[in-house]
């Protein structure tokens, strides 16, 4: 079995101003003063916030990420930004294929794959998401829909060091319910299994897969603690520091 650094990262969505970097410096007060956790703490801010967010949390252990990128190179595309400028303003991650965007932009699985690709390219990790909508569960299409989108939208080149899964199941985020510990366990279990037999079992095993969806710190404890289950991905409960910092408490 392979160790996993759990890592804990925060999606702030479309929310955040400058002013919201008191929140950002009290994490790190928190992540100072408090005993160190057993994990990673990653903040993903819009991205206007993240060129400031690096230079707060310089040195503090927590990494920034960005929310999306384009996957295209630097050119004539008004309104996108490129990995390599999100590289460039001190991101070391981007996540990609959210439901949000796959949803809101009609991302797809080829779309969040090229995606996936430029990230690389730029020497940052991909945070790459998967996850059913409530009508899929209802219709017991959950693995089903889960395998497709990994093996659609994460590319060949992806390993432990370039690649991070996050399985969120869409009727979970932002709306209080999570699955049962059971049907978390029963995900990540086949997340695995394909990561394993896609990749091989050193890479395969060697993968994060965090969960996300109505992560809390009532909660966290126990969703962290199922098999399979490499930290989280947090929306919400990660604007405020001390939420966030009740989150990672589960790795203390
Ligand atoms: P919530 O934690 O607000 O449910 O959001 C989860 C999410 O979408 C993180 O990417």
């Amino acid at each position: 079995m392979t160790a996993r650094r759990p890592l804990v990262a925060g999606n702030w969505k479309m929310n955040g101003l400058r002013g919201s970097v008191a929140e950002v410096e009290a994490l790190a007060s928190a992540l100072q003063q408090r005993p160190a956790p057993a994990c990673d703490v990653m903040i993903a801010p819009p991205f206007t916030l993240i060129a400031q967010f690096a230079h707060t949390t310089a040195n503090t252990g927590i990494s920034i990420a960005g929310q999306d990128c384009s996957a295209l190179a630097p050119g004539a595309h008004t309104g996108d930004v490129a990995a390599t400028m999100l590289a460039d303003a001190g991101a070391t991650a981007v996540i990609v294929g959210h439901s949000e965007r796959r949803q809101d932009h009609f991302e797809t699985d080829e779309t969040v794959n090229a995606k996936a690709h430029a990230v690389h390219a730029a020497g940052l990790v991909a945070i790459i998401c998967v996850g059913e909508t409530e009508p899929e569960r209802d219709r017991g299409e959950t693995l089903d829909v889960v395998k497709g989108q990994l093996s659609g939208s994460v590319p060949d080149n992806a390993d432990a060091v370039n690649t991070v899964i996050a399985y969120e199941p869409v009727w979970a985020i932002g709306t209080g319910r999570t699955p049962t510990t059971d049907d978390v366990e029963t995900v990540h279990a086949t997340i695995r299994e394909c990561l394993v037999t896609r990749f091989g079992a050193e890479k395969g095993n060697a993968m994060r897969v965090l969960y996300g969806g109505s992560v809390k710190a009532a909660n966290a404890s126990e969703l962290m603690a199922v098999a399979n289950v490499d930290g989280a991905l947090v929306g919400g409960a990660s604007l405020r520091a001390a939420d966030f910092d009740g989150i990672i408490d589960a790795y203390r």
